[in-house]
């Protein structure tokens, strides 16, 4: 909650108090080099048991209450016509109106089965932007993806406050141009991931999807970022300022032919789901359930994170809980702003992000800046972010690059698991780094996988920059960590 200082400073105050902790270990300068090294200065590659604080992602790594965990002890372990997911489909219903609930084990796997169910070998899915999974279900079944997110959205400053809606006379002029018939779904993803976490807004979402019926596609929201999303609606749409967050996410829940969310992020738990309010769609993804996840009564969740998930669910409709992420968020942007660092505007849910393409604008895009940015992050600070930007895209058939649009480093903010002066320690090294940024210097691979590159793939830095890094941090910070 936004609380003022008697300065006038605005804080996010945290409306929770901490009851367990993981203890955290921040190796000396020194050995952070020595991490990074064996990791392959890869932040994947990381161990967890050398990093401070793990901004990698939000995934699967949210704060969980103690209701949470309270129900996880009344989970009902069965193979079929389990009661935890009666319980956990009430809670879909409850949240998202008058549906049909099919579960996942994770987001993708509702991608897999959502692809194979409406993508025809040819045929384009429309869509704000895409994410690394969700594109590679549409192209394994022979689908193509085309982007139609406003301009401001691939814009790293903007003052646009939904950077993630679409472009409404791009989406008409697809369908005159690709026809109804060769265009599997309209998929919208609510908090925009890959464009730095970009919510899209109620009245933006409203019409593209009259659109889509209109010319008879069919439509498919992500859920996976809802949370955040439904803050920034309630925030900065005007229209929903004094709605209840019950009654804007049931607006969204009805909105669509399907949903589908990665409960790893929505509802802090592990585990995923697609919901339906059509019978027919239903029962054309059933079948897949079993067969890629497990019997339609848990699909390859464990009860108990079913039972954390259902509890989760109901309190995302709480103005305390969804709150924090943004506002964090908010906060880290404010600190690494007034230190002149360039990040993605306006700050959003998920996480921030640092602009590596003007960061380290010093170095060729092809020495890969993000990925540069995020070592260099981690030896300032122990801090694991994840390289959003070449490294994180494969290269072309015929070998080479594909530099990216955006150069990006993503700090994510799992929900409720940093304090502020932890946030304020990030802001302080990447401040450090930032003053120090000619140090930074280039990597290379010296092992490349041809898919997926970013997750196994190792380089190595093309001098001994980290070294130096590490010599001028000593200098700078004396026996300080
Ligand atoms: N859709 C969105 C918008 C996501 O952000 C993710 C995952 C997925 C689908 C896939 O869900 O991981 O449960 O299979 N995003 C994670 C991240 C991996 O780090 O942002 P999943």
């Amino acid at each position: 909650m936004p609380i003022q200082f008697r300065s006038g400073e605005c804080i996010p105050l945290e409306m929770h108090k901490v009851r367990m902790v993981q203890q955290l270990n921040l190796l000396p300068v020194e050995e952070r080099v020595r991490a990074s090294q064996e990791a392959g200065n890869n932040t994947f590659l990381l161990k967890n048991r050398d990093v401070f604080l793990d901004m990698l992602t939000d995934s699967g790594v949210n704060a969980m209450s103690q209701e949470q965990y309270a129900a996880m002890m009344n989970a009902d372990d069965s193979y079929a016509g389990s009661e935890t997911f009666y319980r956990l489909e009430a809670a879909v219903r409850e949240v998202f109106g008058d549906v049909r609930f099919l579960p996942t084990h994770q987001g993708r796997a509702c991608e897999n089965i959502i692809s194979q169910t409406f993508v025809k070998p040819g045929q384009t899915v429309l869509m704000n932007y895409h994410f690394t999974t969700t594109r590679a279900h549409i192209m394994r079944n022979g689908g193509k993806v085309v982007e139609i997110v406003k301009k401001e959205g691939l814009e790293v400053k903007s003052g646009l406050p939904f950077k993630g809606d679409l472009d409404i006379d791009r989406l008409r002029s697809e369908i005159k141009t690709i026809g109804a018939e060769n265009i599997a779904f309209l998929r919208i993803e609510a908090g925009t991931n890959l464009i730095g976490g970009q919510p899209v807004s109620m009245a933006n979402t409203r019409e593209a999807v009259k659109i889509a019926k209109e010319a008879g596609i069919l439509t498919v929201f992500d859920a996976s970022l809802l949370s955040d999303n439904l803050y920034f609606i309630k925030v900065r749409e005007k229209e929903f300022a004094n709605k209840a967050l019950k009654d804007i996410t049931r607006e969204l829940g009805s909105l669509f032919d399907v949903t589908y969310f990665s409960a790893r992020k929505l509802g802090c738990s592990r585990g995923g789901g697609i919901f339906t309010p059509r019978e027919d769609l239903y029962n054309a993804m059933l079948a897949l359930v079993p067969l890629y996840e497990g019997f339609i009564t848990y699909g390859g969740m464990s009860v108990r994170e079913m039972e954390a998930l259902a509890v989760g669910l109901r309190e995302s409709l709480d103005m305390h809980v969804i709150g924090q992420t943004p506002l964090f968020v908010e906060a880290l942007a404010r600190e690494l702003s007034s230190a002149n660092i360039p990040i993605v505007t306006p700050a959003s849910g998920l996480g921030c992000h640092v602009d590596a393409m003007e960061f380290c604008e010093h170095l060729p895009q092809g020495q890969y800046r993000a990925g540069a940015l995020s070592v260099a992050a981690y030896i300032a600070g122990g801090v694991r972010g994840m390289e959003r930007g070449t490294l994180s895209e494969d290269r072309r058939a015929d070998g080479s690059e594909r530099l990216a649009e955006m150069e990006l480093l993503r700090l994510a903010v799992p929900k409720r698991v940093f304090t502020l002066s932890q946030i304020k320690y990030v802001a302080d090294r990447l401040g450090w780094l930032y003053e120090n940024r000619h140090l930074i210097g280039g990597l290379k691979f010296t092992f490349e996988p041809k898919i997926l590159r970013f997750f196994f793939g190792r380089l190595e830095p093309l001098s001994d920059w980290p070294q130096k890094l590490a010599e001028k941090f000593r200098k700078d910070f004396g026996d300080s960590l």
